[in-house]
């Protein structure tokens, strides 16, 4: 490399294209003033009463954010999400184990990857891009002999499609084989009922609806799942050996590892504000939002990307860009406006956007974004500026109170 490498300019506005931007992608999301304010404090030392306090906090949040019963493990380890999706499989899982692969998109083929990387026979269960899985191919490949583990992603953040976890989980329940979640695009925005279902692990991490600085993978292990780690000798990886890691997450003024003690003091404070807000509220309010923003999305010409029968996921919507208008271009003009959204992923590459609408993110930051496309589409689409985004928002969302009661309450 030449030279010294730039370092941004925290002092260029976010309306000319700066670092503080309204993120509006799927990860990481805008963080509260609390959070980012406990990043700032000076380090602690890794095995302090305090910091042992903020982790406790961590797993407790967490633990409630998935639904996980009191017998959950919660492993809070320096990491992205795709740790935390090696670490729930390099414990559990053998070479020559079979292992069903469940994939909707292209972090459900990560997941495969994972589990082929540890030298696992595995069956890929693949759905057409834009729908989930059927539950009845799972307890097809079930019916084929011994499956170690089967693998869903909760919500992929490739389609915004989330998957019929409930539909997978009846057909393993009285078996055998595990069943692991990564619910890195769900934990925090959308129920993931981790003991109501029977889900053996949840891998997921710190930067999206959890509302987390980025950096924390996050492996809810439950007691079928920690057996299955006991009854093996030793595992492949040191870093991710959950046995190395317990003493700590029983006693985390232990030390195996240093901890990202900053991360994980931000990541409390967000447990707090969001027990505070409630999960159960919580979740209603990241449905109340998508709605909203997917109505916003369709009066702007962009519909839902998704088949019309799969479930949608509550934190983040993929739609299609109205032909012929450069789906780069448009995101281009948007982030000139303040706003990041996300492109397409795979096959949807082209054509579609991903909007995030999780964590943080509520009505008035869904209202900017919807203003920012459509200022962003007159200008590269020639659309005349009327406000249809932001008035099918507000319709969609109502008056305040009416939204999550009308969808019901949550599980
Ligand atoms: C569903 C899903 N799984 C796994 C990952 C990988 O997480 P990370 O990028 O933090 O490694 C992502 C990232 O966006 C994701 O959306």
């Amino acid at each position: 490399m030449n030279g010294r490498p730039e370092v941004p300019d925290w002092s260029t506005p976010a309306i000319e294209g700066g670092p503080e931007a309204l993120l509006l992608i799927p990860g990481p999301t805008p963080l509260a003033a609390e959070v980012l304010a406990a990043l700032a404090r000076p380090p602690l030392s890794h095995t302090a009463p305090a910091t042992a306090m903020a982790v406790r906090a961590v797993q407790a949040g967490v633990g409630a954010a998935l639904g996980a019963g009191p017998d959950v493990q919660v492993h809070v380890v320096p990491g992205s999400g795709t740790l935390a999706l090696e670490s729930s499989l390099v414990n559990v899982v053998e070479p020559g184990d079979r292992v069903v692969c469940c994939s909707h998109g292209y972090f459900g083929d990560r997941f495969a990857v994972v589990a082929e990387r540890l030298g696992a026979e595995v069956v890929r269960l693949e759905a057409p891009w834009g729908e989930g899985v059927d539950p009845a191919r799972v307890a097809a490949a079930l019916a084929q002999g011994p499956v170690r583990a089967v693998t869903v992603t909760h919500v992929d953040t490739s389609t915004a499609v989330a998957a019929p976890l409930a539909g997978v989980a009846d057909v393993m329940r009285g078996r055998d084989s595990l069943l692991v979640l990564d619910a890195v695009a769900s934990a925090g925005g959308m129920p993931v009922g981790m003991a109501r279902l029977g889900i053996d692990v949840v891998a997921t991490s710190s930067q999206k609806a959890l509302a987390m600085p980025a950096g924390l993978a996050l492996i809810a292990v439950g007691p079928r799942a920690l057996a299955r780690r006991a009854a093996r000798g030793g595992v492949g990886s040191l870093y991710l050996d959950w046995a190395a890691w317990a003493p700590v997450m029983e006693e985390p003024t232990r030390y195996f590892a240093t901890p990202a003690v900053n991360l994980v003091v931000a990541a409390a404070a967000a447990c707090r504000r969001a027990e505070a807000e409630g999960w159960g509220p919580r979740f209603a309010r990241h449905r109340l939002v998508a709605r909203a923003a997917r109505a916003g999305l369709a009066a702007l010409g962009m519909p839902v990307a998704a088949a019309p029968a799969a479930e949608l996921a509550a934190t983040l919507s993929a739609v299609r860009v109205p032909a012929p208008v450069d789906a780069v271009e448009l995101r281009r003009a948007v982030q000139e406006e303040g706003v990041v959204i996300a492109g397409g992923l795979g096959p949807w590459a082209e054509g579609t956007i991903r909007v995030g609408h999780m964590g943080e993110v509520r009505l008035p930051e869904v209202l900017t974004g919807l203003a920012a496309l459509e200022r962003a589409l007159a200008r590269v689409g020639g659309r005349r500026i009327d406000g249809a985004g932001a008035a099918a928002a507000l319709t969609a969302a109502g008056a305040k109170g009416d939204g999550p009661a009308a969808d019901g309450p949550s599980p």
